[in-house]
């Protein structure tokens, strides 16, 4: 039995008829007086699956999360996967919280929170902060794979590899005769203090009208979308996401080129990796589930002038450099395929593991960039939007702004 908010009632005269109870309509706070020693249980429990929860850009607990994160990530140097993911679902679930955690007795209903994460909040609640934490901190090998991942194009593998030599800082690398680096890592050495700033939602915007008037040159029935990030309200990103595609299928294979030709021609093309499709529709059953998509993307990199930005770029005060750097991220499904794509591009990272987790072990469904598949019906599922696909996997619908997990 549920108690319900008034709003089910407004909703359902709305609708005509009674309609299906989401949370929202559950009433949060106004438990019925139970008989004395006895625990009430909470009418609207946080789901270990970040596909069911709510979460904002607002986060009430970023000293905990911050903290959760350079531990999550000091694994993921290690390559240790189990105690790197606990940390990352601890900090996603944190994130949705609605309030702040003051005491550790306001975590005891919360999933995914295990002793190590547990002692990490007892700590910085009680001192302020986290010896743990601050040791990894000045750790000398955890700032210098820091430091190195930081450049466009070295991943954790190359970095511990130069760290392995006994190289330590950018001036160790670039002046080692023996170091070869490939052509993203020149560009990111190059571009380094540019692209390691942060892209406000103004150059964001900026580079949408550029883009825009890029693929409108090449045909006038393109559709362009914002993704990743920004799609979630983010003020500030590493990178700005867009898909692009076109109703007539087929037309999508060379859209990128033709993109890609008309940015070179304005002169604001700094760098591109394009990765042609790999996408084969015809091999679908028997497909192989995974975290990268086979669309036809590039990786780019743009010069994006400060005039075309709406209050000028992001730039250092004492900077006066009329343009920078930006990476840009532009993928190209097939229209058919458009719904998935834009749901595995638009994130976090987090919500995107919790869609295929929950996918896989409440529905026995196969969920990717590409695709839904039902292994109970044996058969694929069709979608044109976002919210199809939560309603074919049985899930309330969640905005983009409350992807942030
Ligand atoms: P980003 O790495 O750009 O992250 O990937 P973000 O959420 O926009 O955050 P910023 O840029 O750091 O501010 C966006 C989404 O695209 C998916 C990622 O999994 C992520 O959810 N993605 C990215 C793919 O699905 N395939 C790819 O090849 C690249
Ligand atoms: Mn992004």
């Amino acid at each position: 039995m549920h108690v319900l908010d008034i709003s089910w009632f407004t909703d359902s005269m709305r609708e005509g008829r009674p309609v299906a109870v989401e949370t929202r309509h559950l009433i949060q706070d106004t438990l019925p007086t139970l008989p004395e020693g006895s625990t009430p249980t909470p009418v609207a429990t946080v789901s270990q699956y970040a596909c069911q929860r709510r979460t904002t850009t607002e986060n009430n607990n970023k000293i905990l999360t911050d903290a959760f994160e350079v531990l999550a990530e000091s694994y993921e140097f290690s390559e240790i996967e189990g105690p790197c993911l606990a940390f990352r679902r601890a900090a996603s679930v944190l994130k949705s919280l609605p309030c702040e955690v003051r005491c550790l007795e306001d975590t005891q209903d919360l999933p995914c929170l295990g002793e190590h994460t547990k002692a990490v909040i007892e700590e910085i609640l009680q001192y302020g902060r986290s010896f743990e934490v601050e040791k990894m901190l000045s750790d000398e090998r955890y700032q210098t794979l820091k430091l190195f991942t930081s450049v466009f194009g070295v991943g954790p593998k190359t970095a511990e590899r130069w760290y392995r030599r006994g190289l330590r800082s950018f001036s160790d690398i670039l002046s080692e005769p023996s170091i070869q680096l490939n052509q993203m890592q020149q560009t990111g050495f190059l571009h380094y203090e540019d692209i390691s700033r942060a892209v406000s939602k103004a150059e964001a915007r900026a580079l949408g009208n550029i883009i825009d008037e890029a693929v409108h040159t090449i045909t006038s029935d393109a559709i362009l979308a914002l993704t990743g990030g920004f799609r979630r309200g983010k003020e500030f990103g590493h990178d700005v996401d867009f898909i692009v595609t076109t109703p007539e299928l087929g037309r999508e294979k060379s859209l990128l080129p033709d993109i890609i030709d008309e940015l070179k021609e304005q002169g604001i093309l700094l760098y591109c990796d394009y990765q042609a499709s790999t996408f084969d529709i015809a091999k679908l059953p028997g497909y192989r589930f995974e975290a990268m998509d086979h669309f036809a993307k590039c990786f780019l990199i743009l010069r994006l002038e400060g005039s075309k930005v709406e209050g000028g770029l992001n730039s250092a005060e004492e900077d006066n450099r009329s343009w920078r750097a930006v990476r840009v991220d532009l993928v190209s499904p097939p229209m058919d395929r458009y719904a998935f794509a834009l749901l595995g591009w638009t994130g976090s990272r987090q919500f995107e593991r919790d869609l295929r987790r929950y996918a896989r072990l409440e529905r026995r469904m196969l969920l990717d960039n590409h695709t839904l598949y039902d292994k109970t019906k044996k058969e694929f599922l069709a979608a044109t939007t976002e919210r199809d696909i939560f309603a074919h996997l049985g899930l309330e619908y969640i905005e983009p702004w409350q992807r942030n997990a």
